[in-house]
Formats: structure tokens, C-alpha cells, sequence
């Protein structure tokens, strides 16, 4: 657990693969920080339950895996981030995807403080092995525990493949990341703000790397709980 200093913002930004874990650390990270986490994947999903205007664009890129247009996503990041919830920083999951979208985050974040970008890295039969054994709530959305077998732990919702986890979507999706989103690596490797972090472990230990990193990357002081 990072100890926040008096007035500086934790602006923390999670790049991976489909099925590295970002979602996982960026809900456990934010949630023990006291931080928003904003997920790009699950605003587009919510839109597509509800059946709103972005809902009907996004539904048929997603679930084909290819990326919703930047001018799209730049908008919804841009809305998101204006709200007064992030003054003392946020966890962002799945945004940027794009070296477009990575410029007008730096635009963006302006005078906002330092952001820290962290990088989980898996290999890729293990990405394939997890997104094919995910379940996910029909309800409300969140990834199963391994103890939940039919129905949501949280609310009783019956549990469903993911659109996108079939595996010839995964492998597109798998495609798209290495084609459009690899290089926004390359685009923030140099900054003494970005880490990588191994993601082939058990979640805790990710969740303990994660920490680290973060702290050291953002020269906050790491307290045990
Ligand atoms: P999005 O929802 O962001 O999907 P993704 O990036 O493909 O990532 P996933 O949610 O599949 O994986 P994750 O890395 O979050 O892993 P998770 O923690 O869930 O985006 C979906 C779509 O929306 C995109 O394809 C695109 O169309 C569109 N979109 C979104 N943002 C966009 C943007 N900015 N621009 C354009 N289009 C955009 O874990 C996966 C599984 O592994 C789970 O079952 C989990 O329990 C398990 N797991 C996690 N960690 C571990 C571990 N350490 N050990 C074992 N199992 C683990």
C-alpha cells in the first residue's frame, strides 16, 4: 500500500494483453488506494447493455476484437477524467491502446502530475489459457472467482463467456494488441515513470509487484497494512 503525499496525484496507467490481468490489479489497486478505476472495456460494455447510441457503435468492433475508433475513446477518456473523482489520481484499464490515444492522454493530463504506466507481461499460451476458461457475471460484469461455478458471488447473476473470448476473437484480438498497441511500449519505455511486471504469478504476488513498482516509480512511500 502506497502512503499518498499531501496534494500530488497517483495517475497510474495499466498496459498488457487481453487477458494479462489488468483488470484484476487495476480493481485491487484502486480499490485499496481509495483511487476511481476506469476501465474503457467495461464503459463500452455497460453502453452496450444499456442500448445507447456508443452501445450500438461498439458492439459489432468488440466483438469482432478490433478497437473502437480513437476519436470514440478519446472523448469517453476525456469526459471521464474531467470529473472531480480524479483530482487525487486514478487507474486507467485499457486506455491508451493507441499511440493516438497515449498523445491525447498526455494533453489531457497536463498539469495534472505525474502518471505511472505499468506493464504486465504474459506469455502468450497462458494469455490463451485464461481468457478461454473466463466466465464473467451476464449481470453485472465482473470476472468469476474460481469458487463461483454457475452463479455470481456477488449478486446471484448467471455466469457467461465474455463475447470476445471465443478463441477466434481472442486471436484477433491477440493481433490488434500486438499490431496497434505494442507501440505505445516503445512510446512510454523511456520515462523514468514506466515498469514492467511479470504477470505469470499468482495474483497476490502480481499484486505485491504492482505495489512496488508503483511506488517506486512515483517516489511514494510504501506502508504495511
Ligand atoms: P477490454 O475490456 O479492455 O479487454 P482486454 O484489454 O482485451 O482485456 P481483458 O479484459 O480481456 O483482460 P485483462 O488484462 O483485463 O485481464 P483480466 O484481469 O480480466 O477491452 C475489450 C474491447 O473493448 C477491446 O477489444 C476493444 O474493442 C474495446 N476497447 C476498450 N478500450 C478501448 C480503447 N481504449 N480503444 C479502442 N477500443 C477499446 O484477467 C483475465 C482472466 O485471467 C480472468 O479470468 C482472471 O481471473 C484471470 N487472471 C488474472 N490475473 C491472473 C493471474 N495472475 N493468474 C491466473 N489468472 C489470472
Amino acid at each position: 500500500m502506497i502512503q499518498q503525499r499531501p496534494g500530488v496525484a497517483l495517475n497510474v496507467v495499466m498496459l498488457g494483453p487481453p487477458g494479462a490481468g489488468k483488470g484484476t490489479q487495476a480493481e485491487r489497486f484502486a480499490k485499496s488506494h481509495g483511487l476511481p478505476k476506469i476501465a474503457t472495456g467495461d464503459i463500452l460494455r455497460d453502453a452496450v447493455t444499456a442500448g445507447t447510441e456508443l452501445g450500438r457503435i461498439a458492439k459489432a468492433t468488440m466483438d469482432a476484437g478490433e478497437l473502437v475508433g480513437d476519436e470514440v475513446m478519446i472523448g469517453i477518456a476525456g469526459e471521464r477524467l474531467s470529473r472531480p473523482d480524479t483530482a487525487r489520481g486514478f487507474v486507467l484499464d485499457g486506455f491508451p491502446r493507441t499511440v493516438a490515444q497515449a498523445t491525447a492522454l498526455d494533453t489531457m493530463l497536463e498539469g495534472r502530475g505525474q502518471l505511472v504506466v505499468v506493464d504486465i507481461v504474459v506469455p502468450e499460451d497462458v494469455l490463451l489459457r485464461r481468457l478461454a476458461a473466463r466466465r464473467i457475471c451476464g449481470s453485472c460484469g465482473i470476472n468469476a472467482q474460481v469458487q463461483w461455478t454457475t452463479t455470481c458471488g456477488q449478486c446471484g447473476g448467471a455466469l457467461v463467456t465474455r463475447t470476445d473470448d471465443d478463441n477466434g476473437v481472442v486471436r484477433e484480438r491477440l493481433k490488434v494488441y500486438h499490431r496497434q498497441t505494442k507501440p505505445i511500449v516503445e512510446f512510454y519505455a523511456a520515462r523514468p515513470s514506466f515498469r514492467t511486471i511479470d504477470g505469470n504469478q499468482p495474483p497476490d504476488v502480481v499484486t505485491a509487484s504492482m505495489d512496488a513498482a508503483i511506488c517506486d516509480a512515483s517516489a511514494m512511500k510504501e506502508v504495511r497494512r
